[in-house]
């Protein structure tokens, strides 16, 4: 099993690519089962969660093939299996998006539920709501959610749950809504630039949407959708974590193809506290010379802070000169990072869906086990400036989001290699 090692303490210098966004380009491959023609995407990241989307997705007769890094082709052959089995969809939930584009296309979806994972319960109650509002019938058959529709008529619905709207809930309810009859309205829908950029390569296939980007998207149904050519946009939450290493190690760092519009709300914290960020074009130069200030952060939907960040924000607030509040309203137990972060000499103090950080004047190296993506990333920053060696285990986590991660933070002076060992201590 890989696992990474840290010596802390170098300054990161020099320029880092962002990566196509993770969470724009599984909806936008699972929204292939839709098109007729063929579908080339570029700027798809090449990640473990990418690659899990396209096993399923060859199992449902869609067939792909890479044509050199960052450009996948995909096509239509065989419309008979509708099923996505609880093997692939508990390792990935994001799984759940091929829903929507199956009941659309093939009038039947059965979805394996995908259960809690460490960041929390993650129900699907707002995806088969919003599908039934469409005119599906639903029911549950030995964990799978079986989905049937002769035709889907559109709706006016609302998408909003006890947490807000809902990023994937969304998609497949966009996705299906495409080859409705009529208009479908849906009202609380979640305004993340991935449900946007989704959104654009459904209409650059002949979708008639408006509205995305905004809490009320209008969907006027076609008769089909065709292939088309499209580049998915730069991950916001790659950019981010790249702009928090810089920072957290005082260095000074260009990050390219940053669309910083998706990150106001981050901007916003870390320029409070202190971070000098100047934007060129599609670029940003980030730098960090002095002991930060304390701040509060409340994550929320887009546009206010992501949940994404709030792991690698609370490794930056540990090296604060004062205390910092962050409270979670996305998933209020998505802390599994804050004991593995006062491993490393943090002082973090969990109260329900908050944590009040107490800023220290260093961290200390230390094995620390990665329970998530975010939470690894977050690990992964801490043992950029922690004293001595930090050994972060369980590195499948981050490479389910990071693409090659060790090389590009190498790139930029960190002393970070990955390493194996048989099995795990
Ligand atoms: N929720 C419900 N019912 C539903 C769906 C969601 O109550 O049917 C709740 C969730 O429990 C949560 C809130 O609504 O409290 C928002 O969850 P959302 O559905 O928006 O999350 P998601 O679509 O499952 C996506 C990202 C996550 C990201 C969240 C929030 C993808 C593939 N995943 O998940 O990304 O944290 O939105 O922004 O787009 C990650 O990349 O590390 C990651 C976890």
């Amino acid at each position: 099993m890989d696992y990474f090692r840290i010596v802390g303490g170098k300054r990161l210098r020099g320029t880092v690519e962002v990566s196509g966004a993770k969470n724009a380009a599984l909806p936008i491959m699972a929204a292939s089962i839709l098109c007729d023609g063929e579908v080339t995407l570029h700027n798809v990241p090449d990640l473990a969660d990418v690659r899990t989307m396209e096993t399923l997705l060859n199992q449902l007769g869609v067939s792909t093939s890479w044509d050199g890094p960052g450009t996948l082709h995909l096509k239509v052959e065989d419309e008979m299996n509708c099923h996505a089995d609880y093997e692939l969809v508990r390792r990935m939930r994001a799984s759940v998006c091929v829903m929507g584009p199956l009941l659309a296309k093939r009038h039947k979806a059965q979805v394996s539920m995908p259960g809690g994972c460490a960041i929390g319960d993650r129900p699907i109650d707002l995806h088969v709501n919003g599908l039934s509002a469409l005119g599906a019938d639903a029911d549950l058959v030995s964990g799978d959610v079986n989905l049937r529709a002769k035709h889907l008529v559109g709706t006016e619905l609302f998408l909003g749950g006890p947490f807000g709207s809902s990023v994937t809930a969304t998609a497949n309810v966009l996705m299906a809504a495409t080859l409705a009859d009529g208009r479908t309205v849906i009202e609380s829908a979640a305004c993340e630039p991935e449900v946007t950029d989704l959104a654009n390569f459904l209409n650059a296939c002949g979708a008639q949407i408006t509205g995305h980007g905004s809490p009320r998207i209008t969907i006027d149904g076609v008769k089909n959708l065709h292939g088309c050519v499209y580049s998915i946009i730069p991950d916001r939450i790659e950019t981010g974590t790249f702009i928090i290493a810089a920072a957290i190690t005082n260095g000074e760092v260009r990050v390219r193809s940053a669309r910083l519009e998706h990150l106001l709300a981050m901007v916003d914290r870390l320029r409070a506290v202190g971070v000098n960020i100047e934007r060129e074009g599609d670029d940003v130069v980030v730098s960090s010379a002095r002991r930060l200030e304390p701040t509060t952060i409340t994550t929320q939907p887009f546009p206010g802070f992501p949940t994404d960040l709030q792991a690698q924000m609370m490794a930056l607030l540990c090296l604060a000169d004062g205390n910092s509040i962050i409270t979670e309203k996305i998933y209020p137990d998505r802390f599994m990072h804050v004991a593995e972060l006062n491993r490393l000499g943090a002082h973090l103090r969990k109260e329900g869906p908050t944590v009040i950080i107490e800023g220290v004047k260093r961290l200390v190296g230390a094995p620390v086990m990665a329970s998530d993506l975010r939470a690894s990333a977050a690990l992964v920053l801490a043992g950029l400036v922690a004293k001595g060696e930090t050994l972060v285990n369980r590195v499948y986590h981050i490479d389910r989001g990071y693409e090659k991660i060790e090389r590009r933070l190498r790139a930029l002076g960190a002393d970070i290699e990955r390493l194996n060992r048989a099995t795990e201590d």
